[in-house]
């Protein structure tokens, strides 16, 4: 065969690990997905009890309630010039950032390439591949923010979008986003900010792309960490309305539609705040309590400036020699850093998603 093979999914790569894990009493404790461990508000879930939506196709743009809830959010989070018209539903973020570039090579054919984070959730390259694009990594420099002087002329020449991601999976760093839109701007490129950990960060307030207007910008949102709707799968973009308009149409035609039922009880998680910040709060505690425990067995890790992932330079050996030294001592399972990119080797990122016995019996371990 000549044509694309998948490649293994990282998280199918960490079974030799997983299975030193289990070895210890008690079992692994999984730290290699960010993946909520608290199911949503009982509130929220009734609203998806619907038997009108679920009987009807959902509109693929998003119902007016939908579009009008994540505006008003969006707006609150800072968004300067968003109403319903520039807002799309998607289903959930993943299939959003990984169809992104076909579409956008469908709208300008004669670009190909696609700018992302060295240091970086693997979609944004793997959409290019599926896209027939070309990926290129970005430089990151030592606060982990894009080297903008870094890239080739040649590849901003032929650049479909630039993507960012803050706070960033897997380091946790915060991105300057002015200087990211300054530059989109100054290169005609569309800037697409990745923003599903909004509302996650620590240091400073969280901050939207849209702050800076409509104009060759997306965000990209999700309520998979937000809510804890991993599996409803909500998500939608927003911001440029010329672009925002095409792609919803493009996936009109595709059939790619968020659930009626989901888009109902969207609007309710879209306009609560109470348990996000009761979920920020158990993140916040996670992350400090993980960072003892490493800390125990002589293990340096820092709070992030966002996002609820610790980034651990390794301390002994490459990223591989370290995930397998934390499954021995601990049991834990974490990703190897290299899994986000080359810049990403020597690191492994560990998800603070723990329940408070699994924090007690990784206490006892490290003790
Ligand atoms: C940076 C980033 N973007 C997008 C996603 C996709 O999330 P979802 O498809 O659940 O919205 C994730 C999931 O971990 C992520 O870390």
């Amino acid at each position: 065969m000549s044509g694309f093979v998948p490649p293994p999914y990282p998280q199918d790569r960490l079974k030799p690990l997983a299975e030193i894990c289990e070895t210890h009493d008690g079992g692994m404790v999984n730290l290699s997905i960010g993946a909520p461990y608290v199911p949503p508000p009982a509130s929220l879930m009734k609203l998806l009890d619907d038997p009108t939506a679920a009987m009807k196709y959902p509109p693929s743009i998003g119902s007016q309630e939908f579009r009008n809830a994540a505006a008003q959010w969006l707006t609150n989070l800072g968004a300067s010039d968003l109403d319903a018209e520039g807002i799309a539903a998607s289903v959930g973020s993943k299939e959003f950032v990984a169809s992104l570039p076909g579409f956008l090579k469908l709208r300008t054919p004669d670009k190909s390439t696609i700018l992302y984070p060295g240091v970086s959730y693997p979609t944004y390259e793997m959409g290019a591949q599926l896209g027939s694009c070309k990926p290129v990594a970005v430089a990151t420099d030592e606060l982990g923010r894009m080297d903008l002087a870094s890239i080739a002329q040649k590849d901003i020449d032929d650049a479909l979008c630039i993507w960012v991601n803050t706070p960033n999976n897997p380091t946790g760093a915060l991105e300057d986003l002015q200087a990211v839109v300054e530059w989109g701007r100054a290169n005609g490129i569309l800037v697409v900010s990745d923003e599903c950990y909004i509302e996650f960060t620590w240091e400073q307030d969280a901050e939207t792309i849209l702050k800076y207007g409509n104009d060759n910008l997306l965000a990209v949102h999700s309520l998979s960490k937000r809510s804890n709707f991993a599996g409803l799968r909500s998500g939608f973009y927003a911001g440029d309305r010329e672009l925002v308009h095409y792609l919803s149409e493009v996936r009109k035609h595709g059939g790619l539609m968020q659930s009626g039922p989901v888009q109902a009880a969207s609007v309710g998680a879209f306009s609560d705040n109470g348990h996000v910040v009761e979920q920020r709060a158990m993140y916040q505690s996670n992350l400090e309590k993980l960072i003892d425990v490493l800390g125990s067995i002589g293990v340096q890790a820092e709070m992030p400036g966002g996002g609820f992932y610790l980034w651990v330079k390794a301390a002994t050996g490459t990223d591989w020699d370290f995930a397998e030294h934390l499954a021995t001592e601990l049991g834990v399972l974490g990703i190897p850093g290299s899994l986000y990119g080359e810049a990403g080797a020597g690191h492994i990122r560990l998800a603070a998603v723990v329940t408070p016995d699994q924090i007690g019996l990784l206490e006892t371990r490290a003790s």
